[in-house]
């Protein structure tokens, strides 16, 4: 007997679809087991203070500025996952493992973390790869809430023409319960709306070694 895929998606057709366009967008990808632990697990970790208010900016440069980005993060320790994120870890690493194998990106690794936008909260456009590094490759964003309609706002807007960037046409994508979301981090800007009710997530970078 083989064990069942932790994602549920057809992984080679995400690959070839990065391979295309350079960003996916994949309805259910994360089963309703996976996603509904993570609910659980999320609603006692926010409630309970764990996260921390996001910074941008890298090492010494890191600061808070909630006028570019107002969520809040808890990071993940791969070595010290519990159950409910380790079926989100496992996914991850499938789709890792095949993005290297049909596409030969050569991800070594992701971090992640726990975001929540508090109800109104936003982040301003912006691309993924920071200055200092070229490690992230691509930008992996699971969405964890149940019930959420177009009505709740939070969209993740991807502008999707990589010249023109912000002053391009764009794509607004609902932040549904178990959706993917993938994305060339150095290439494409991408922002968060404002929504009218807390907003979760998993977002992850697949990584590449750097010099
Ligand atoms: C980020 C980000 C998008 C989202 O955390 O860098 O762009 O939809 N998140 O949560
Ligand atoms: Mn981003």
């Amino acid at each position: 007997m083989t064990t069942p895929p932790a994602a549920g998606a057809d992984l080679s057709a995400i690959a070839s679809e990065l391979a295309a366009t350079g960003y996916v967008i994949v309805p259910d990808f994360l089963p309703r087991p996976a996603g509904e632990a993570l609910v659980t697990e999320i609603a006692t970790l926010w409630h309970d203070g764990t996260y921390r208010a996001a910074a941008v900016g890298r090492g010494g440069e890191k600061q808070v500025r909630a006028e570019i980005r107002s969520d809040h993060v808890r990071w993940l320790e791969p070595t010290d996952l519990t159950t409910a994120q380790s079926g989100y870890w496992t996914a991850m690493e499938e789709l890792r493992l095949v993005l290297n194998r049909e596409l030969f990106l050569g991800l070594f690794d992701l971090e992640a973390h726990l975001a929540c936008f508090p109800a109104g909260a936003h982040y301003k456009a912006h691309l993924d790869r920071h200055r200092e590094s070229e490690a992230r490759l691509v930008s992996a964003i699971v969405y964890l809430n149940p019930d959420w309609t177009a009505d709740d706002g939070g969209e993740l807007r991807i502008y999707t023409d990589r010249e023109a960037a912000v002053k391009g046409p764009y794509l607004d994508v609902v932040p549904e319960f178990g959706k993917l979301v993938l994305f060339l981090s150095g290439d494409f800007w991408h922002e968060v709306l404002p929504s009218r009710r807390e907003r979760h997530s998993l977002t992850g970078w697949f990584r590449r070694r750097v010099e």
